[in-house]
């Protein structure tokens, strides 16, 4: 790394041992108060269809609980999957052998970040389960069965660079659970807490990230840029497209008020509202790659193009 790179790097985890959740904040628990939900009925898609809305108050507050429990799930197998697993990847002296020490250092405090978000985001689920009494709903979540066939796409050569751009997209999209949960009044006081906490610790990530990725791209020969620019949309839609699946499960456990879970959630992520809300989520990142020039390459716009996310963002 040279030294314009290095330069100002090293105070972002400086501060680490006083900052990070793990490091120097309580576990979060605490009693649940029966007048609030469980999760934001503004973060969850269903709640923007008229049917979903209309559907007795018993029934909403399961499908809030059910959010929950998947946005919960997804941290676990994000943090303890692809994130991680990236974390280790970069940390071997052979993976980016240009990122300075510092920075190789840093990516066990980020890995130890993870692996603890994961634990209290568990724990907060079994908490709930515990409590409530509603049983999570076994699924695979959308992101990893899409960065499944992703990988199954490349040839095995590609496939580290997949995940760790897939990295680089999760770490570097702050997305709505994590900034408007912890203001959201009208949602349990210990989730709230946990979102907060866990969006602290993802500033410092996204920051890692976002050097990394400004490092990374300019030093990749032109045809790996375009062929990894062109997956790219495809990689920032796995993280945030709404789980339709899970939702669906949501739904076809009250059968007597929905019918046909299918068309309500096929009709739910047809929305205006739910299609900006996923563009709005890509926006930190469009951001990024477009000051990279990334855009520039008519391959990677025309892919950005072709998924519906403008990269004029
Ligand atoms: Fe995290
Ligand atoms: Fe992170």
């Amino acid at each position: 790394m040279n030294q314009s790179e290095e330069s100002g790097y090293r105070p972002l985890f400086q501060q680490w041992d006083n900052r990070s959740w793990v490091r120097s904040k309580p576990r979060r628990t605490g009693a649940f108060a029966s007048e609030l939900h469980y999760f934001s009925p503004d973060l969850c898609p269903l709640f923007a269809h008229p049917e979903v809305r209309a559907a007795p108050e018993q029934v909403r507050e399961e499908i809030l609980v059910h959010s929950l429990y998947v946005y919960l799930e997804f941290t676990v197998q994000l943090e303890l999957g692809p994130v991680n697993e990236t974390c280790l990847m970069l940390h071997r002296p052979d993976f980016c052998p240009w990122l300075s020490a510092e920075m190789k250092e840093d990516l066990l405090r980020i890995y130890t970040d993870e692996a603890a978000h994961a634990e209290m985001s568990h724990t907060l689920l079994a908490t709930v389960r515990d409590h409530t009494g509603v049983e999570p709903i076994p699924h695979r979540p959308f992101f990893l069965q899409e960065l499944s066939r992703l990988y199954a796409t490349e040839l095995p050569v590609y496939r580290p660079l997949v995940k760790l751009f897939f990295s680089i997209v999760s770490e570097t999209l702050i997305t709505g659970s994590l900034t408007k949960l912890p203001k959201d009044p009208s949602v349990q006081r210990v989730v709230r807490e946990l979102a907060a906490d866990h969006a602290m610790d993802e500033g410092l990530h996204h920051a890692y990230f976002r050097r990394l990725f400004k490092s990374l791209w300019p030093k990749m020969p032109a045809p790996l840029r375009t062929k990894i620019g062109v997956v790219l949309p495809e990689i920032i839609l796995a993280f945030l497209r709404p789980d339709e699946a899970a939702m669906t499960h949501m739904l076809a456990g009250h059968p007597d008020v929905f019918e046909d879970p299918a068309r309500v959630v096929t009709e739910t992520v047809e929305l205006p509202r739910v299609r900006q809300g996923v563009v709005d989520n890509a926006t930190p990142t469009l951001r990024m790659l477009a000051q990279e020039g990334a855009f520039s390459d008519p391959a990677i716009s025309a892919a950005f193009d072709k998924h519906g996310l403008r990269r004029s963002a």
